[in-house]
């Protein structure tokens, strides 16, 4: 088990970079998914993409179902948005990377996505309300997007 650290800061040059896709799910991807794994568990988040932990490629982990029965940690290799649906909805959002801030990001409550898992399987998969956020939260990540950006009021300190 491999806890990374986390880059933080609005301005940081990994974080606003995007991120490329995977081409080999090689043995060195597999092991970076296992270790953002433990470290977003670690620290108790909805998800970490791999910019956060320093590497500037289109993965990250989602936590699926939170607060339910069915919650799962669900790594997403290349994903894509099919489509964007459902109504816009504000709610507060917080970021690993931006610690102990919290504001308002409008984000839309359905989502297709399109992925590959880490056997390289590609799936087609629908979610909404938390599940549809964490995606296009996760996503901003990995084309250099941070929720401050989406902040139109000051966020409040957390
Ligand atoms: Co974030």
């Amino acid at each position: 088990m491999a806890i990374l650290p986390i880059v933080t800061g609005v301005q940081d040059k990994i974080l606003r970079t995007e991120s490329k896709p995977v081409k080999n799910i090689d043995k060195k991807i597999k092991k970076l998914i296992k270790d953002m794994t433990d470290t977003v568990i670690d620290v108790d988040g909805l998800g970490i993409a791999a910019p956060q932990v320093g590497v500037n490629l289109r993965i990250y982990i989602a936590r699926l179902n939170h607060g339910t029965r069915h919650e799962m940690w669900v790594p997403m290799i290349n994903p894509e948005f099919l489509q964007l649906g459902g109504k816009r909805e504000k709610n507060e959002e917080g970021c690993l990377s931006i610690p102990n801030k919290f504001g308002d990001v409008e984000r839309r409550t359905e989502v297709l996505m399109r992925y590959q898992d880490e056997k390289g399987k590609t799936h087609v998969l629908q979610l909404d309300s938390l599940n549809a956020r964490i995606m296009q939260h996760e996503m901003d990540h990995l084309n250099g997007t941070l929720i401050a950006d989406h902040w139109k009021k000051e966020p409040r300190d957390g």
